[in-house]
């Protein structure tokens, strides 16, 4: 609100390798000093909106979390509040950005964010859209790291959908040099302008999930059918029914290899349960890091902490 710059986090790829860096290495400061017991009031009367269009447990609680964790407050702005059909944008997100410091919008079309971001007066954090979720693979790479022990040429394969956590994902490791593969049904892949926008090969991307898990460090999934293509669940349980993560598929990767989901997950679905509730399991992990690498997020936001 005028004191700060006004900087937004609609993409990943909007940030350089160094400020995702900057990010991450907050991230892990506010951490250790949470696990030891410390609550510095870093965002001591500052106020976070949620601005949701669809359901959520982790990205809601986690901001609504950190903000209260360090002295700030959140508010969680549901449908009643009428974004984004009960009067013009352009009346609403000024008016609403002027009452706050920072504002996390999930919405179902990705230019629903960009539209706000041009007439916010406060920053703006994509908390998820059709498009792409860069807070979750902020929490990603901050996992994949942590569990990678500073090992050098990490190999992430993502067997699944390339839907908005995937977009992130592959955003997140081709910035941080993490090698990344996918593979997913011919029809659901990613197309030849976005891996290369990343420099990603074609090689990058196959239709066989056994190929991509080869030598892989983390194998990571996520739902089939995403919020907002439920009229599309019967066609994609068709289409992906070889790309389940099974025990057999965990097995073709590394030996100590883990095993990655954004969650929700649907059990006998993208993943199996032996995989899901078994020991390379790290989604527990994964999940927490939603707190932390968005408390790393807001800081660097807000230059606070
Ligand atoms: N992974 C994730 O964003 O979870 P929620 O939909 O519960 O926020
Ligand atoms: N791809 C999923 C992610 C949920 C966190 C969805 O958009 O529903």
């Amino acid at each position: 609100m005028g004191v700060f710059t006004l900087q937004h986090l609609l993409s990943l790829v909007d940030l350089s390798r160094e400020q995702i860096e900057e990010i991450l290495e907050i991230a892990v400061r506010l951490k250790q000093e949470l696990k030891a017991g410390q609550r510095r009031p870093i965002f001591q009367n500052l106020v976070c909106g949620l601005l949701f269009e669809k359901p959520s447990l982790r990205t809601r609680v986690s901001f609504e979390a950190l903000m209260n964790q360090h002295g700030g407050a959140s508010l969680y702005l549901g449908a009643d509040v009428g974004w984004p059909s009960r009067e013009p944008v352009c009346d609403f997100i000024p008016i609403l950005t002027s009452y706050l410091d920072v504002l996390v919008i999930r919405a179902k079309d990705h230019q629903s964010v960009v539209e706000a971001a041009s007439f916010s007066r406060c920053s703006i954090i994509n908390g998820l859209t059709d498009l792409s979720h860069p807070c979750q693979a902020l929490a990603d790479v901050m996992t994949i790291r942590e569990h990678s022990q500073g090992q050098k040429d990490v190999k992430v394969a993502y067997v699944g959908d390339a839907n908005n956590v995937a977009v992130s994902l592959a955003e997140a490791c081709s910035k941080l040099a993490i090698e990344f593969t996918i593979a997913a049904p011919e029809r659901y892949q990613f197309s030849e302008n976005f891996l290369a926008s990343l420099g990603l090969s074609a090689n990058s991307q196959t239709s066989d999930p056994f190929a991509a898990v080869r030598e892989a460090d983390f194998v990571y999934t996520d739902v089939w059918t995403s919020m907002g293509q439920e009229a599309e669940s019967e066609r994609r349980l068709q289409a992906f029914a070889n790309f389940q993560v099974t025990s057999a598929l965990m097995s073709a990767a590394k030996p100590n290899a883990k095993f990655l989901h954004c969650l929700p997950a649907r059990r006998g679905e993208e993943v199996a349960s032996s995989v899901i509730d078994g020991p390379q399991s790290i989604v527990i992990d994964q999940a927490e890091n939603r707190l932390h690498a968005q408390k790393g997020l807001v800081a660097w936001l807000l230059k606070q902490g």
